[in-house]
């Protein structure tokens, strides 16, 4: 697409819908500049994200990123966070599948089920602390982000990864500046430097003592079956917190809000015409937490729907665009309808070998999370208006910073 404009991603992020059906009315890809001028392309339609995921001409090693191998993507790049660290998320083929083997047994349906009780009772925990903070606060709002959907998905991933208490706070508020596409370069190397430093710590320790938990497993097997150097424990478990916890606790407040603007989905629920879990579904097609992932790169040059996309060009998968695309969903694509009844199938997990693992943990944690906030409080709504809210300074999320609410009677 060399020739074309290019449009300028905004590094502050902020609600894509709007932008996403202007560039999508283009066509399914779009030339885009990433922060520092480095260019890429967005890939915004469903059949060809479908496809392009699915590629076998398809790398996520940074090894065919022709920018970065060419020197023009600078230090402290704020992708750099997504795209350089060796882990399953930047492998292909027979190395991906080592560096995801330790996730390839966590998350079947018989483990997670076995989570269950853990997560309700953290649910049922941090609702009785809300609701006792909304008692003490003047005016009855609660931040619904700093009381429930952050801890939540926080706690589960820290439990099951062995992240002790004491760091869960200061790792939670770095990995804001890691996934922060404004940040400067200085800030983003500090924050990354840190984050590393806090997680060699807590590998160290769990080496010396081991614990009944993910790390201490991925540390006992690191050396034979799964064959991890340190520097790969510690990424993995640096990807696994991150993506463990961001995403979820996106879901859980872009549900809340669609719910609180869609009263009659709350009543289909409520009456068993809808799950809560086709809630989390429909959430996450309408209001995908993640908007544009980067990165990956052709490993030839390909042509999608009209336009050459070069081997090497570094391209981001558009899932909150993908969601919402008319050629996929029908002309109503802009609805949040929880009894939508086509069956096409939904990129907001990946598609292809980077499959989200965790899927299966983070439609748990939803389901549950949402169904007893709700069943406590009926009447829960919003105490800002949509235009009030702010968001995280991201493209690579579509997250809410505070979800100001009040409880109801
Ligand atoms: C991959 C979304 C929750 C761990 C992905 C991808 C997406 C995604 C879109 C593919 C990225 C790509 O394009 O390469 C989500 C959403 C979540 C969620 C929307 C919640 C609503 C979780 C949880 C965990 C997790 C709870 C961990 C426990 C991962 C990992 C990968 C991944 C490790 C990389 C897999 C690979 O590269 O092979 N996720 N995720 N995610 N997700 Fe999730």
């Amino acid at each position: 697409q060399d020739g074309c404009p290019r449009h300028r991603l905004d590094p502050l992020g902020g609600s894509p819908h709007e932008r996403n059906a202007r560039w999508l009315a283009e066509g399914p890809t779009v030339p885009v500049l990433m922060p520092g001028d480095v260019p890429g392309v967005l890939m915004l339609g469903h059949a060809a994200l479908k496809d392009f995921l699915a590629s076998p001409d398809v790398s996520k090693d940074p090894a065919n990123f022709a920018e970065y191998q060419q020197g023009h993507v600078p230090d402290g790049w704020p992708l750099s966070g997504f795209t350089l660290p060796r882990t399953m998320l930047t492998a292909d083929g027979a190395d991906h599948r080592r560096l995801r083997a330790i996730v390839g047994n966590t998350f079947t349906r018989g483990r997670i089920k076995a989570l269950k009780p853990a997560v309700e009772e953290m649910v049922d925990r941090l609702l009785e602390e809300m609701a006792q903070a909304a008692e003490e606060s003047p005016d009855g709002v609660v931040d619904l982000r700093a009381r429930f959907a952050a801890p939540l998905p926080l706690e589960v991933i820290c439990e099951l990864l062995g992240i002790p208490e004491s760091a869960r706070a200061r790792l939670h508020e770095i990995a804001s500046t890691v996934i922060n596409t404004d940040v400067e370069p200085a800030q983003f190397i500090a924050a990354s430097q840190e984050m590393v430093a806090l997680l060699t710590a807590i590998v160290a320790a769990r080496t010396e003592q081991p614990e009944q938990d993910l790390l201490s497993e991925m540390i006992a097997r690191a050396d034979d079956s799964l064959q991890l150097s340190t520097e790969e424990v510690i990424a993995t478990l640096r990807s696994l917190f991150i993506a463990g916890h961001e995403t979820t606790m996106g879901l859980l407040m872009n549900a809340v809000r669609a719910l609180c603007a869609h009263r009659e989905a709350l009543e289909a629920v409520r009456q068993g015409k809808a799950s809560w879990l086709a809630v989390a579904e429909e959430t996450l097609r309408w209001d995908d937490p993640v908007s544009y992932f980067p990165l990956r790169y052709p490993t030839r040059d390909m042509d999608i729907a009209g336009h050459c996309i070069e081997a090497g060009t570094a391209v981001l998968a558009g899932y909150s665009a993908a969601g919402r695309d008319p050629a996929a969903y029908g002309p109503d694509a802009d609805r949040f309808d929880v009894m939508r009844e086509e069956r096409v199938e939904l990129l907001a997990f990946g598609y292809g070998p980077h499959y989200c693992p965790g899927a299966p943990l983070a439609r748990l944690e939803a389901e549950i999370a949402l169904a007893r906030l709700f069943e406590r409080f009926p009447d829960l709504d919003m105490a800002v208006s949509e235009d009030e809210l702010q968001y995280s300074h991201t493209f690579v999320g579509n997250i809410v910073v505070a979800l100001p609410v009040r409880l109801g009677a």
